[in-house]
């Protein structure tokens, strides 16, 4: 596994390794990386001969009051994850590379960016589509690997790379949880072992609200009301900032519960916001 510090040599190896006929795999990461980064690596080294992972702590997605300056890391024990995972090559950029001046360019997807995460955070997608964009540009014609955990970046980097032309296939892995059904998510670490475990009943009420509306429950309203009473029994957790039941592809709110349903919901748990989803298909 090498590393690499610069755009330009990451080039000339993705050029080389292409002139080879390798197939390129892309991870993006903010590192802190955890077994749901692990999987993402593992499927890229499956399904492609070179895995480029990167890791950086992208600046234009955290507000001016989150935790950038405080955000996990630990680079050591990321290597040793991506080396374990398959990763072939790992791109650690400092801030200067990513951004020599200040941007006067960002990549905004309309409309998919606007609810749910982006009505909570609303300069954090922008931040997102932008960054994930230079590193599209820096991985090339590939297929680029992201977490179905954040199941709306998913769905916005899709879009972003239909738009723009991306010769990029962009490809959700499912979640990987904890034993009590907590999302994995470098975040997790700001946890309390008291938060730690209630913060299982996100999963356990998008499950039984899946349960619920596979027994024939098909009103929207009383799925999301089934799954809020169900969170605030915690009182470790609060009450979520938004349990959205959406179309699994557009992401536009649905009336009944019916055909591929997305759940997706956020919640403070301590100092974290955690987020989840789940899917479901049901009769149309
Ligand atoms: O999901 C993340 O870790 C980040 O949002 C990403 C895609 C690496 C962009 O910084």
């Amino acid at each position: 596994m090498q590393q690499t510090f610069t755009i330009a040599e990451t080039w000339d190896l993705l050029d080389r390794a292409r002139a080879e006929g390798l197939r390129i795999g892309l991870v993006p990461t903010m590192g802190f990386l955890h077994q749901g980064h692990a999987s993402l690596i593992r499927a890229s080294a499956a399904e492609n001969d070179l895995t480029l992972t990167t890791i950086f702590v992208n600046p234009l997605q955290f507000a001016a009051d989150e935790d950038l300056s405080d955000y996990p890391r630990d680079l050591e024990r990321d290597f040793a994850l991506c080396e374990q995972a398959g990763a072939n090559i790992v791109l650690t950029p400092s801030v200067d590379e990513m951004y020599p001046l200040p941007i006067l360019t960002e990549v905004a997807v309309n409309d998919l960016s606007s609810a749910m995460e982006g009505a909570q955070r609303p300069t954090h997608f922008a931040g997102v589509t932008t960054v994930v964009a230079k590193l599209f540009n820096i991985g090339g014609r590939c297929r680029a690997y992201f977490g179905e955990k954040d199941y709306q970046q998913l769905a916005i980097v899709r879009r972003m790379a239909l738009d723009l032309n991306f010769p990029v296939e962009v490809i959700g892995c499912p979640i990987i949880r904890e034993a009590n059904g907590l999302a994995m998510s470098s975040r997790n670490t700001y946890l309390s072992p008291e938060e730690f475990d209630a913060a299982g009943v996100l999963n356990r009420s998008l499950k039984s609200a899946v349960a619920l509306a596979e027994a024939g429950e098909t009103d929207v309203e009383v799925v999301r009301r089934h799954i809020i009473d169900m969170i605030e029994t915690e009182s470790a957790v609060s009450s979520p900032d938004y349990v959205a039941i959406v179309d699994a592809a557009t992401l536009q709110p649905i009336e009944r519960m019916a055909g591929d349903v997305r759940i997706i919901l956020a919640a403070q748990v301590g100092r974290p916001r955690l987020l989840d989803n789940i899917g479901v298909t049901l009769p149309a």
